[in-house]
């Protein structure tokens, strides 16, 4: 698959070295200096490279959203036209200082961004998880039990494509619904991220739902 990486920071440059080291093609995009983009390409171990976000877009089977709040109207001005393009988006609709949610219980970030992007195909996914995590649950692959992601979304072909990807990291994909149930899931993230960087134990932690008895 190609996916493009729209914000290369912790969770996008870390998800898009995942990617690319699974064999996915990848271009990393939107960061304040394009060394760190080349950086991260090269450093991929797979095929991978940097570019603008219209770049990344261009030709992407998948775009991974992965910008601040206040960001993310821009990144996807860069981006283009994403018409029939699968986002899948792990940005929290934070305020500035990340102390809070600023769309939450009636709407989320998610549906905020389908409303921004409305040819897109909108996935909301890897927003429950740190970004501390990932190389270790990467790393266990095949070797422990995979701990579980939530997704949702109302496009199909979206939603196959975010699961392949949540696969292809380590983690087993739990479908949560339709896209109104990031209601919930950015809510749920919060909890996870206080239990990170709040808790005494650090910031790699996953979770895993289990239906008892299945
Ligand atoms: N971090 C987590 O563990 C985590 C977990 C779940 C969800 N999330 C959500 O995921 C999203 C991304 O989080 P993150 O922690 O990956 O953020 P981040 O590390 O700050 O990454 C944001 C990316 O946007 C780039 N950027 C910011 N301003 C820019 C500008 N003016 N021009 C060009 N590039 C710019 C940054 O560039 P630089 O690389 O140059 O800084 C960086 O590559 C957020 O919405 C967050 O709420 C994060």
């Amino acid at each position: 698959m190609r996916v493009g990486i729209l914000g290369s920071g912790l969770m996008g440059g870390k998800l898009g070295t995942l990617f690319a080291r699974a064999g996915h093609e990848v271009v990393f995009s939107y960061a304040r200096s394009e060394e760190k983009l080349k950086r991260l390409a090269s450093a991929a171990q797979g095929k991978a490279r940097a570019g603008t976000p219209a770049e990344a877009a261009r030709d992407a089977d998948a775009l991974l959203l992965a910008v601040h709040w206040s960001r993310v109207g821009e990144v996807l001005k860069q981006a283009g036209d994403v018409s029939g393009k699968v986002i899948v988006t792990c940005s929290l609709p934070m305020n500035a200082d990340n102390t809070e949610l600023v769309v939450a219980h009636t709407s989320s970030g998610a549906e905020a961004l389908a409303e921004m992007a409305p040819k897109a195909r909108v996935v909301c996914a890897f927003n429950t998880i740190p970004s501390e995590v990932l190389f270790g649950v990467f790393e266990a692959k095949g070797k422990a039990a995979a701990p579980s992601l939530l997704y949702c979304g109302d496009d199909r072909t979206g939603k196959r494509v975010a699961a392949e990807l949540i696969r292809d990291v380590g983690f087993d994909p739990v479908d949560a619904g339709p896209l109104r149930n990031a209601r919930y899931t950015e809510p749920f993230a919060m909890l996870v991220a206080h239990l990170a960087y709040g808790g005494k134990k650090g910031p790699e932690v996953a979770y895993r739902f289990e239906w008892w008895g299945k």
